[in-house]
């Protein structure tokens, strides 16, 4: 072999081994660079007498060309492994299943209001939605609650610095009773001119504010009122829409209620409404579920209603308390921290 085709076979070689593009560019630079043997050959080619010189030129050249056009198909070839290389790393299997978005779920106490709703409509009730921020008059004062009483007190309402335009000073409903007032007003008014008015029955659930924050008290909680008045609605009939309700919700007739002689300015007599479970974990406790009563004949009035015609019944109950026992939860603020470990345990149920 002469001393061009071992040139041009060292090349190669070479370049074969280079394994990266800044290997291979030094590569070259020993052949064809200033200093390469290539350019190194050209240079010699001068001391040649000249009769040779075209010759060996030629020869040289050819080499050259043979060296060149190996450094462009290891050029390309480097450049197809990386190519590979990258491909194979940022590879897509589009076999793969999916990715799900996380799927949300129904609050607790959304789902326990939905349950709610359902039982009482299934009972013939409506459901009406009032405002959160309401007047004394509604709040209290309709509710023959007098002047001085302690629950309209600054320890126990939010007052909102504000009146509506007759006056009445503005509070975040401490309780959804200012709702047995503006849906039995606004029932009459829908009957208005009727031979006989139909019954009022109604639950109107909402949130409900108070200045107060424990394990089982919270600033922002939830009430559902009950309403049903008409011309014969006893203390009985409470008795037995409540127990109704109470077995639907829980699912079990295991329970028992228990009525407890109370007071409230809206109601006479008044009740507060215990629950005893007969089985499972809280079985023998009477747990405080309820404020209930027969309507106060001055808020019959209040409504618009004579009350020597017009009886029924009201009752306010903590939508949150029926949740904690319906979902065993010991703590009333894990509702309201928004922690999806807590939360993701009662989607889709
Ligand atoms: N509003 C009362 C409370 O928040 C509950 C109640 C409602 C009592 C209706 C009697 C009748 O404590």
């Amino acid at each position: 072999m002469n001393d061009l085709a071992s040139l041009v076979e060292s090349a190669r070689a070479d370049f074969a081994r280079a394994s990266a593009s800044a290997e291979l560019e030094d590569a070259k630079a020993r052949y064809l660079g200033k200093a390469g043997s290539v350019t190194e050959q050209l240079k010699a080619l001068g001391a040649l007498p000249v009769d040779e010189k075209k010759a060996r030129g030629a020869e040289i050249n050819a080499a050259k060309q043979a060296i060149e056009a190996a450094l462009v198909e290891r050029r390309a070839d480097l450049a197809n492994r990386q190519l590979e290389a990258q491909l194979a790393a940022q590879s897509l299997d589009v076999t793969l299943p999916g990715r799900n978005r996380g799927t949300g779920g129904v609050h607790p106490i959304s789902q326990a209001l939905e349950r709610i709703e359902a039982i009482f409509a299934s009972m013939g009730f409506e459901v009406a939605d009032g405002p959160e921020i309401e007047t004394d008059w509604y709040s209290f004062t309709a509710l023959n609650n007098p002047e001085n009483h302690p629950a309209r007190s600054m320890q126990d309402t939010f007052y909102v610095d504000l009146e509506d335009d007759e006056g009445h000073w503005l509070n975040l409903r401490p309780h959804t009773s200012p709702m047995q007032i503006r849906y039995a007003q606004a029932h009459a008014r829908r009957h208005a001119g009727a031979a006989t008015m139909p019954d009022v029955r109604v639950i109107a659930p909402g949130r409900t504010y108070r200045v107060d924050s424990d394990a089982t008290h919270s600033p922002m909680f939830h009430q559902v009122e009950g309403l049903w008045l008409g011309e014969n609605v006893s203390f009985r009939d409470l008795k037995a829409v409540y127990l109704d309700f109470m077995r639907a919700f829980f699912e079990t007739d295991q329970l028992k209620l228990r009525f407890r002689p109370s007071y409230f300015p809206f109601t006479e007599p008044s009740a507060e409404i215990d629950l005893m479970f007969e089985t499972g974990p809280l079985a023998g406790r009477w747990l405080e579920i309820s404020g209930s009563g027969q309507v106060h004949p001055q808020v019959v009035r209040n409504m618009g209603f004579d009350p020597e015609r017009v009886i029924g019944f009201a009752f306010g109950s903590g939508i949150d308390r029926l949740a904690m026992l319906r979902y065993g939860i010991d703590d009333l603020r894990l509702f309201f921290d928004g922690d999806l470990r807590f939360l993701s345990q009662f989607a889709g149920t």
